[in-house]
């Protein structure tokens, strides 16, 4: 459907839990967060129910998230009857990767169609101060050349401060492997924060130029999001920028969200939004379903307010949201 912007909302990300086996910095604070209690989270036939109701209102890709999705059980059984949904043309996975290995080959018979696995650094001390784990980057690399070649894989690559010396390292993984690696600005969302002094906006294409003095936009899409993409003649995958707080990409938005709890957010930016888990608890049909998803998407905010950050309002971290 529409919105009253005539943006056409088509994709939705689900968040099947708000647990996760790393502790990155930048998305939940350091004391870690309050785990939400197991019967606040909707169960799997209860996001389907919403899923339905969503295709009903043409929505027909969908993007799983978490937390880590991959943390949640039966997660591969929920992915083959999300995407078996009449009506459901795209399932996508965004995780951290670590507990991808044993799972792939379950996923990709599932139905499966992408995966984007994030990564940071590949310093493995680096990686374990900001994921707070005793994980390894080596780890990660390791999934992400596993799944390469084996379904289309995507980097994500949050941009902070002190892992600037590892952009081109990273960016090279597009040179070796056929996946896109994409940088992506810091939002200020939670109870993280951001520091005031630390730049909004990196100019990564101009650093990676040095490297692959090639590199130029494409006018390709390749995903359902927000980013930008570049090639050069030397990489085999490209880069991708997601410049989430110093451009708005608002005015093409496609997408609302659920969170592990049922609550449709009709933007990342803004608590605003809807909650289903009262409807879905409390025997509602799929009409009801519709209506109040088709509500939710009316009220959807033109645009993001991070760059006047003070006016953020959203105080849920991220990992309850889903990215
Ligand atoms: P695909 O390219 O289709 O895989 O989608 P995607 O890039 O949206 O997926 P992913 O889950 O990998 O998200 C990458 C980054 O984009 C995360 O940091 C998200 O928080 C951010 N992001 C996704 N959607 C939005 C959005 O609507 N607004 C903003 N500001 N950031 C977003
Ligand atoms: N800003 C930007 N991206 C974030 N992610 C998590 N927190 C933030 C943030 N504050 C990213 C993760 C993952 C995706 C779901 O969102 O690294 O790649
Ligand atoms: Fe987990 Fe992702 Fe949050 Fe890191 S960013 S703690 S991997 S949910």
């Amino acid at each position: 459907m529409r919105d009253t912007l005539n943006r056409q909302i088509d994709y939705m990300r689900l968040s099947v839990t708000d647990r996760c086996n790393l502790r990155c910095r930048y998305c939940m604070p350091a004391e870690g967060v309050p785990l939400i209690a197991h019967r606040d989270i909707l169960r799997y036939e209860e996001l389907l129910q919403v899923a339905r109701a969503a295709v009903a209102l043409g929505i027909d890709r969908f993007k799983v998230t978490g937390g880590e999705p991959l943390v949640r059980r039966g997660i591969t059984d929920f992915i083959r009857a999300l995407k078996a949904l009449p009506g459901v043309n795209q399932v996508t996975l965004t995780t951290n990767g670590l507990r991808l290995p044993p799972l792939l080959d379950g996923l990709l018979a599932a139905g499966l169609d992408a995966v984007n696995i994030s990564i940071d650094t590949l310093d493995n001390a680096q990686y374990q101060a900001i994921t707070r784990s005793a994980h390894t980057a080596d780890e990660v690399r390791a999934v992400i050349r596993q799944c390469a070649g084996q379904l289309p894989t995507k980097v994500n690559v949050v941009l902070l401060p002190e892992t600037a010396p590892q952009r081109i390292p990273l960016a090279r993984l597009a040179e070796g492997l056929p996946v896109d690696v994409r940088f992506i600005e810091r939002m200020p969302i939670g109870a993280a924060g951001i520091d005031a002094d630390e730049p909004v906006h990196i100019n990564v294409i101009d650093l990676l130029r040095t490297v692959w003095p090639g590199l130029h936009p494409i006018d390709v899409r390749r995903g359902n999001g927000p980013a930008r993409y570049f090639s050069a003649p030397e990489l085999q995958g490209c880069i991708g920028l997601i410049e989430a707080v110093s451009h708005s990409f608002c005015e093409g938005c496609n997408r609302v969200r659920l969170t592990s709890t049922g609550f449709i957010k009709s933007c990342l930016c803004y608590p605003a939004g809807t909650d289903l888990k009262p409807l879905l608890r409390g025997g509602a049909d799929e009409a009801a379903l519709c209506a109040a998803l088709r509500h939710a998407i009316l009220g959807k905010p033109a645009a993001h307010c991070f760059v006047q950050r003070e006016e953020v309002i959203e105080h849920k971290n991220m990992n309850q949201i889903g990215g």
